[in-house]
């Protein structure tokens, strides 16, 4: 099992990243910048233990395949929703500004990817975002961090809009983005 599989190590791993990188501070001002606001209604896919949902108090879904995380997110996170699957939770019952897909595209093949987007797709969802590491990293550290990440899948900027071109959704916008010495995207995508 990987050590961040651990939810201590998950957190602390998590902590560092934050308080060096501002990796949860920057995104929030760059979903602000793009009409996300607290009482944003927001589907959380790929949660981990949900440190993102603390921006939120708006309907909150979150949804990630480890159990460990969601079942330590539900206990904290009395008033957010959780679930181990999408199919899980009635969501059509919901209208949600976003779907955040935060770190999460580069730990799904393409056909987890378009399994997931066939799910989503009949749901009231506004726009969804895309944050995750690309391929043309600058530097060593980068391709090293790259390397060692989770995450088998890490796409080229190219692959990335082939994907998501393949899967009939249409992007409205693409931000690169430098978290230390990490080259990542934001890219804001429309069913
Ligand atoms: C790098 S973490 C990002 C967590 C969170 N979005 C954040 O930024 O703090 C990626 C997460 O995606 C989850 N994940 C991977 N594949 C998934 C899938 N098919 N369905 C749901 N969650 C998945 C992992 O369990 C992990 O918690």
């Amino acid at each position: 099992m990987h050590i961040l599989n651990v939810h201590i190590f998950w957190k602390f791993f998590r902590y560092l990243l934050e308080k060096f990188l501002k990796i949860y501070t920057r995104r929030w001002t760059l979903l602000n910048d793009n009409g996300i606001s607290a009482t944003s209604n927001v589907l959380d896919l790929g949660c981990g233990d949900a440190r993102f949902s603390e921006y939120f108090n708006g309907v909150y879904v979150g949804i990630d395949n480890h159990k460990p995380y969601i079942d330590k997110a539900s206990r904290k996170y009395l008033s957010k929703i959780f679930g181990t699957t999408i199919d899980s939770i009635d969501l059509k019952k919901y209208s949600f500004d976003c779907l955040l897909l935060l770190d999460v595209v580069h730990h799904l093949t393409d056909a987890e990817f378009s399994d997931i987007i066939l799910k989503i797709k009949h749901l009231n969802i506004k726009k969804i975002f895309i944050f995750d590491p690309i391929k043309e990293q600058r530097g060593v550290i980068g391709r090293l961090l790259c390397f060692l990440d989770r995450g088998k899948f890490i796409r080229s900027l190219t692959e990335l809009k082939q994907l998501i071109k393949n899967n009939d959704l249409l992007i409205t916008k693409i931000e690169n983005l430098k978290f230390g010495p990490t080259d990542c995207v934001m890219i804001v995508v429309k069913k």
